[in-house]
């Protein structure tokens, strides 16, 4: 498919998504969500891609909705179209997703942010939940994912202020994982996304899946999610290769089996 929002590559077992609509600083549109999905599926069928980033440019990760395409919604259209649902994509992907910040991660381009498994910001990332500004508030996730991420008192802050939130305060807060000059976000991004592609996918994917059981249920019921799952691993090819290659003193080759 040819893509006008949004380019599409593949670094070895790294697929990399840039979110390219500098006009409207990578402002979140249905034909930019569409083309994101269809990479995004794309690359999770594909059995060569092991870990997928997604990045803006320097100046701009996401600068939220589009407001010039939503503004004229009405609450029957929203409503009856279900809008926003289709973006969360992302957060249904089974294989590991990274975003990789710089610039304005606003909106409903700091939801997306949140919606992958974790961020590396350059340190010029600016985040913000600015949507009270305009009437509105967050609908992609951003009252919850925030407040699950950075805890009440902040979430409450940037969502009813609307106030910019730096790349240093937001490693603080846990918001991003690491904080890198942003001449080298991009590579430190491929460098952890490689890294993780060269494990064994679906170990990597299992690992995924349980982290994730955090956000959605009780600690005793997490701890049992993670036991069932950790013994699961051990019907597996992967873990026996990945032991015996320690035990060895060599470089495991996993197979994905
Ligand atoms: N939607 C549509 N267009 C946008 C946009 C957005 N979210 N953000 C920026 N643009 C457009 C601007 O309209 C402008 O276009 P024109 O040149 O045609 O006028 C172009 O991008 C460049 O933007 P600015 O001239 O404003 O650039 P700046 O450097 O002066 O300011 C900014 C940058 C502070 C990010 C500013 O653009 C801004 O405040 N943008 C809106 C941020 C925002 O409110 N995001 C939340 C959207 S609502 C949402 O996301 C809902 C949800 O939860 C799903």
């Amino acid at each position: 498919m040819g893509y006008e929002n949004i380019r599409v590559e593949t670094r070895g077992k790294v697929g990399l998504i840039t979110l390219d609509r500098p006009s409207a600083l990578n402002a979140l549109n249905s034909a930019l969500i569409d083309e994101l999905n269809t990479a995004l599926s794309g690359f999770e069928t594909d059995e060569r891609i092991g870990c997928t980033v997604i990045t803006g440019s320097e100046k701009a990760f996401a600068a939220g909705a589009d407001i010039k395409e939503m503004g004229s919604l009405d609450y029957m259209e929203a409503y009856l179209s279900d809008f926003i649902t289709s973006w969360e994509q992302v957060s249904r992907t089974r294989k590991p997703v990274i975003a990789a910040v710089a610039g304005y991660a606003l909106g409903g381009g700091c939801e997306l942010a949140m919606m992958c498994d974790f961020i590396i910001a350059a340190d010029t990332a600016k985040f913000g939940q600015p949507e009270i500004t305009l009437g509105v508030m967050p609908g992609a996730g951003g009252t919850q994912r925030l407040t699950r991420f950075v805890g009440k008192s902040k979430a409450m802050d940037m969502c009813l202020t609307g106030r910019m939130m730096e790349a240093e305060e937001a490693e603080r807060c846990g918001l991003v994982s690491r904080v890198v000059p942003a001449d080298e976000l991009l590579e430190e991004a491929l460098k952890a996304a490689e890294k993780i592609a060269d494990f064994s996918l679906p170990i990597a994917m299992m690992t995924k899946e349980s982290v994730n059981r955090a956000y959605e249920t009780t600690m005793s019921e997490g701890i049992r999610f993670e036991r069932r799952v950790f013994h699961s691993m051990f019907a597996t090819e992967d873990q026996k290769e990945g032991m015996s290659a320690f035990a060895e003193k060599r470089k495991p080759q996993f197979n994905n089996k």
